[in-house]
Formats: C-alpha cells, structure tokens, sequence
C-alpha cells in the first residue's frame, strides 16, 4: 500500500516540488514556531563573565575557517536585542519560540560548581518576555556551544561529558521547569560529532575518526538519554514538560534504481538516520547492524585492535530506548545516492559511509552549496520515520532556506509553500507531526558560511550598530499561515 502511495505521489509531483494548487489546512492545534541558536544570535561573546565556547576559540583562532569573517563575537546581538527578538516573535503570531541556552554563558567553566547569575538574568528575562505574551519557549540545552574548559578535558570524547551535561541539564531544569514545557537537550548530534570530531570543519575541528567521531556519537547519545532520564525521575511528574532530541533527517534516495544505488542507500541511510535513531528507537536499540559490520571490518583491516565503534553495554541500551517524548526533525533536503568512486582518506567518514551525494538538477538551488528544493523529501521521510520507527510523535524543529540579503525572498516563500504542501500529504498519512519550526527567525552567522548565507525570516543589518531587523516577504507570508492555518499551495 505505501509502495503504491510513494509511486502515485512521485507520478503526481515528479521530483522538483508540488504541482498541486488546493489551499490545505493544518490541525487547528497544530503549533507554529521559530527558531535561533545562541552561538548563533546572541553576541555578546564575553559579556558578563561567560565562559569561552569552543566556536569562540575556533573562530578566533582560525578566522579564514568562516567565510566572511563574521563570527559569532556580536552576530545579530540578541544578548542586547532580545526586546526586539520577542516584538519579531508576536508580529509572526507563533506558538513558540526555539532557542538555545549557551552553556558556557551560564555555567562559565562547563561545571555545576561556578553558575553565572548575569548569564542566567538574559535567560530569565527573556523566558518572563515570551510567557507574558503567550509565547512558549522551547529550549534546546546543547547547539554546538560547548564550554572550551570541557572541550580542554577531551569535549565529547571524555565519557565524563555524560556528567557533565547531566549536571548542567539539573540546574537549568531546576530553574526553569515550571516556564518551559518544551526540551531539546541536543541539537543534532552528527554535526556535533562527525563534523566537529570526524573532521576540521566545524568546532572544535580535531580530524580523530580513529576514534574521536564515533566515541563523540555514543557520548552524546548517552548525555541525551541521561537528561531525559533525569527529567522523567524529577521533574516530569510535577511540570509535565516534554523532552526530545534534535536530529538532522534529510532524505536520501538513490540516485536510480540499479541494485548497487540501493546498496548505496541503506548504507547512507544507516551512516546518516540509524546510528542517531536507532539507539533511541530501534527494538534492538543499538547501532545499525551495516554500520556495525562496516566499521568493524574497516577498523581491522586497518589494523585497528579495536573497532573505531564503540560498543553500547545492556545498560546503556536500556537507557537510550525510547528516551524522547518527542523527535525533533530538522529537515532542510534531499541527496541522491550512488556508490563512491572516489579515494577517500582512511579512516575517515566519507570512507566508511563510501557513497556519494548529489541533488537533482532541476531541483532550485538556495545560497548554500549543499541546500536544493525537493519537497518530496519530506514526505518521503515522514513515511520511512513512520515504517521503520513505529510512527513517532515529530515536531518538526528546523528547516528553513538561504538567500542572499534583501527583503524580496519569493525563493524562501515557494520553498516554504512546497514543504507545507508535503508535510500536509505526510500528516493526512498519519504521519504524528504535533509542530513545525521555521528556521530561523533572523538572518544570523551561519557557522562557518558566516553571514554569506541568510537564513532569516527577518532581514538583519549586521552593519547597523543595533543590528536592525526587517521583515522579509517570507514573514509576511508565515504570518498569514499561522493566522489562518490555511496554505495556499
Ligand atoms: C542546522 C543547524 O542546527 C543550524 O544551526 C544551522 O544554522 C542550520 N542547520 C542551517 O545550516
């Protein structure tokens, strides 16, 4: 039945977006959102005794590592604009707004020993703005921002970090459980760990897939689980909050339909989906079987004596299992899939995964290399999520588009529109999407692409001194949407 759907739906929308035209409607109880991260927003890099976090040292002791040479030190500067931020907030009329609390803000070394009552005021004051307004905040405990002193004791690949989050989870819960119904603990663990760990791109930039990236996978994995844990024995029974974690599902099909393309893909969806969800999810409730098998065949052929995976104890199993509430899926796009035929270093990651990606040319393309349109995507990912997960309850907690600057941004409207229309397909379904988060609320520094790309719904001039935020089309067009619950499609 769902092969035939996926055909059907294929044959009606090819795969370069929605032909249809019907207005459609989301659940009246649906929850509409936006989101920022605090690296990412907030500036004020050493104001008030923060800590350092690794993207603080990353970028300023490699400023060629981002495109513009933007970094985060002022970026649009919530810590002082956050007024601003809740006003952007109540003119898009949205349920809730996703931010991140920086840990090194509020806990400046990264331990419970040393809290920074200033840092916490900037949270307090904005959690009071967005309540007094009806606005729920949705937390995310981790993006990206770990406190440089951790990251000095080996970051996520000390099993200590386990603690460590678990510690800072307890005190940021303890302060805020009765406002905050929402948790992410962390935000897309395989940035975190093959990007940030498995090579030099991202903070902290140690290529260690020797061991590094995967160690960082299972540490992290388990820090989440332990928070959702703690909050469950806690807090759960007298806040009645909800806690997920933030995964980055892209969809990735294959390129065509040989048997070495279909081979190609399992592995990318193994490498990319299952070793995040599977532990979580999974009735085994470890790691993937073909990312076990890969990695361990590879880690002896190289002469490993160990393999590079780590393994996951009966305890930690249990532990993992079923331990959201809800998923946050970060979905942005799709890659098509074939066997690699390049020379990768070994070990690495593209190594291991050994597939190669590329996005359909008729696809429109946004400002980021790696960001094509392909609704369909979604859909299809819902439905894969659906299958092979059991249909979990989703809150869609990014997805979003990159333009250059300016106001007139029709690309992130038709881009918007497209996913609406998919995710409503993927809801009539049965697909158990409570919420969508559009990403982001403002243009803000886009890592290491800096300010070159603009992901806002709301323009912001980095040049101006209070960094000036203007509406673009697109927030118009999100705020009629949130208004009638209506698409047109
Ligand atoms: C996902 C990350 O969570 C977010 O920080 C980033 O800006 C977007 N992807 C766009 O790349």
């Amino acid at each position: 039945m769902r092969v035939v759907l996926l055909c059907l739906l294929n044959f009606l929308i090819g795969s370069d977006g929605f032909t249809d035209t019907k207005k459609r409607k989301f659940p009246e109880n649906f929850l509409f959102g936006a989101a920022t991260s605090a690296y990412q927003v907030e500036g004020g890099w050493d104001a008030d005794d923060k800590g350092k976090s690794i993207w603080d040292t990353f970028l300023h002791d490699h400023p060629e590592k981002i495109v513009d040479g933007r970094n985060g030190d002022v970026g649009p500067d919530s810590y002082h604009n956050w007024r601003r931020d809740v006003e952007m907030l109540r003119e898009l009329g949205v349920d809730f707004y996703r931010f991140s609390i920086s840990w090194p803000r509020v806990l400046p070394t990264g331990f419970e020993n040393k809290i920074n009552e200033k840092g916490f005021k900037y949270y307090d004051d904005l959690i009071d703005e967005l309540l007094k307004y009806s606005i729920q905040p949705m937390v995310t405990l981790y993006h990206f921002d770990l406190p440089q002193e951790l990251q000095d004791l080996g970051g996520w690949t000390n099993p200590l970090s386990v603690t460590w989050f678990e510690e800072y989870a307890r005190i940021v819960f303890k302060r805020y459980a009765d406002k905050v119904k929402y948790w992410i603990t962390i935000n897309q663990p395989n940035t975190i760990c093959i990007d940030g760990y498995g090579s030099e791109a991202m903070a902290p930039g140690i290529n260690a897939m020797d061991s590094g990236a995967y160690e960082c996978v299972k540490n992290v994995l388990l820090a989440h689980a332990k928070a959702y844990d703690l909050y469950q024995k806690e807090f759960k029974k007298k806040f009645e909050g909800n806690v997920g974690i933030s995964i980055a599902v892209n969809w990735y099909d294959p390129i065509n339909n040989s048997t070495e393309n279909a081979e190609a893909v399992e592995k990318a969806r193994a490498f990319q989906l299952g070793l995040y969800l599977d532990p979580i999810y999974s009735k085994d409730g470890d790691f993937p079987v073909l990312v076990r098998q890969i990695v361990d065949k590879k880690s002896k052929e190289q002469g490993y004596s160990a393999s590079r995976l780590p393994k996951l104890s009966p305890q930690e199993i249990k532990l993992l299992k079923g331990s959201v509430d809800f998923l946050g899926m970060n979905h942005y796009t799709t890659f098509l899939v074939k066997p690699s035929q390049q020379e990768y270093q070994s070990p690495s990651f593209e190594d291991d995964v050994g597939v190669e990606y590329s996005q359909g040319e008729q696809w429109k393309p946004a400002k980021s290399v790696w960001l094509k349109s392909a609704p369909y995507g979604l859909y299809k990912a819902c439905i894969y999520l659906n299958l092979n997960y059991d249909y979990p309850n989703i809150i869609i907690t990014e997805h979003g588009w990159s333009s250059g600057p300016g106001l007139r941004d029709n690309s992130r409207v038709d881009n918007m529109r497209g996913y609406f229309g998919a995710l409503l397909l993927a809801m009539e379904d049965a697909t158990q999407v409570k919420g969508y988060t559009a990403w982001s609320l403002m243009d803000n520094v886009e890592w290491t692409a800096g300010t070159s790309e603009r992901f806002g719904l709301y323009e912001v001039d980095f040049e101006s001194e209070n960094k000036t935020r203007k509406a673009r089309l697109s927030a118009l067009v999100y705020k009629n949407i949130i208004e009638t619950r209506e698409v047109d499609l």
